[in-house]
């Protein structure tokens, strides 16, 4: 008895002394989920050392698709609380969170802000392929690891060689789809309806055509819309009068439940398909029962019965009273989580170290699969096919790249 207090007498004063050799101000996180600018994700019950690890991360918190933002950074803080109950090199993780409005002049400025100000070790963000396009260039420049936990389109890890990705790229995301409406759902002909705004979009719908096309399909119409839009029945009527078996919508969830309700008030009844920008808590509220029996691609399914996944359902649901996680922040778990790792192996946060420990990334369990880096600082990693069935994402199938 007199031995562990003593013991715990010193664990006391050396965590006691350790916090003292910080700064105060930069070793105020706390572990809540508040907004803005504030560190979150500190040192509740544990002990730490030395200056915090900087998570800086960017997203969309109040714009159009400000689930991204808010999924991302749900997943982030639940990462970082966890890592914080046994530090990473006895480091507190300090997450600071951005909101760009799901604009790209925006993500420009506060990726800027959190390097520059908030000298962060490394950036995590954008959802929005767009966003990350725009702001990788800045990380890229100050030679500081940004990770997209979700953009998928194939340009942004070409911004250079501190810009990585855990996710898949569309050209595999769309050929999933593509050999979908052929080999499973049995149809020859697609209409396509995209936003020309995005390069996500654009990127999509072209990777979607090149395999349907391939596979002996064809695309009978193409017509495009720019995020923001809210009427779509033009185009709805162009590609109704060309009869299609499939519409595939590569969009978002804010466009693509409107898109979804008027292609059926205009007596559109081919499937929709599409891709992860689907996956929102808020796809029903413009879509409401139109999307039923319709599919979209994705990273993860959050029915799946693998111990870590459902580990990490458990442990999102009691921290966010119930909420299952979608996607987003699966992806945005696992990207703290990775980034953890990889500081480890390289013994501490410097930069360039960093950089190679990302890129030697291995093998890496994450809950949205296996992750390995590979050379052009992209994640292979396979997709699954989900169904809308009254309001749910029930699972279908993985496809292997
Ligand atoms: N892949 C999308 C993009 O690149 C973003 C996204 C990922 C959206 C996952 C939702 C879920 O723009």
């Amino acid at each position: 008895m007199v031995r562990k207090g003593i013991l715990v007498l010193f664990v006391a004063l050396l965590a006691a002394s350790l916090a003292s050799c910080t700064p105060p101000s930069e070793n105020s996180g706390d572990s809540g989920g508040g907004g803005g600018a504030a560190p979150t994700g500190g040192s509740s019950g544990a002990s730490s050392g030395g200056e915090p690890i900087k998570f800086g991360v960017y997203g969309d918190l109040t714009g159009d698709t400000a689930t991204f933002g808010q999924s991302m950074k749900k997943g982030v803080d639940l990462a970082a609380e966890e890592l914080n109950q046994k530090p990473p090199l006895g480091r507190t993780v300090e997450i600071r969170m951005e909101d760009d409005g799901g604009k790209s002049e925006q993500a420009v400025s506060v990726v800027t802000k959190l390097l520059t100000e908030g000298k962060v070790h490394a950036v995590i963000g954008e959802v929005a392929s767009t966003n990350s396009l725009a702001a990788a260039p800045q990380c890229q420049k100050e030679k500081i690891p940004m990770v997209t936990p979700a953009s998928t389109n194939p340009q942004v890890t070409e911004v250079g060689d501190y810009i990585f990705r855990i996710c898949f790229i569309d050209p595999f995301q769309g050929s999933v789809m593509a050999k979908f409406a052929v080999n499973s759902l049995k149809k020859k002909t697609a209409g396509i309806l995209y936003d020309q705004k995005s390069d996500y979009s654009k990127g999509l719908a072209q990777f979607f055509k090149a395999t349907f096309t391939q596979l002996g399909g064809q695309v009978v119409a193409e017509a495009t819309y720019s995020k923001g839009d809210t009427d779509f029945n033009a185009q709805l009527n162009a590609i109704k009068g060309h009869n299609p078996g499939v519409l595939f919508v590569p969009g978002y969830y804010t466009e693509v439940g409107t898109i979804a309700r008027q292609a059926r008030d205009q007596g559109i009844a081919a499937p929709l398909l599409g891709g992860d920008g689907w996956d929102s808590p808020k796809l029903f509220e413009g879509a409401g029962d139109k999307l039923e029996g319709c599919y979209f691609s994705n990273h993860y399914s959050s029915e799946s019965k693998d111990e870590r996944v459902v580990k990490f359902i458990d442990a999102f649901k009691k921290k966010y009273s119930g909420e299952v996680p979608d996607a987003m922040a699966a992806l945005s778990y696992d990207t703290t989580m990775i980034l953890a790792d990889a500081i480890q192996r390289a013994g501490g946060t410097d930069a360039a170290k960093l950089r190679e420990a990302l890129a030697g990334t291995k093998e890496f369990k994450g809950v949205t699969g296996a992750i390995t880096i590979d050379d052009k600082r992209n994640a292979t990693k396979p997709a699954v096919v989900l169904r809308i069935e009254g309001q749910a994402f029930k699972y279908v199938e993985t496809v292997v790249p």
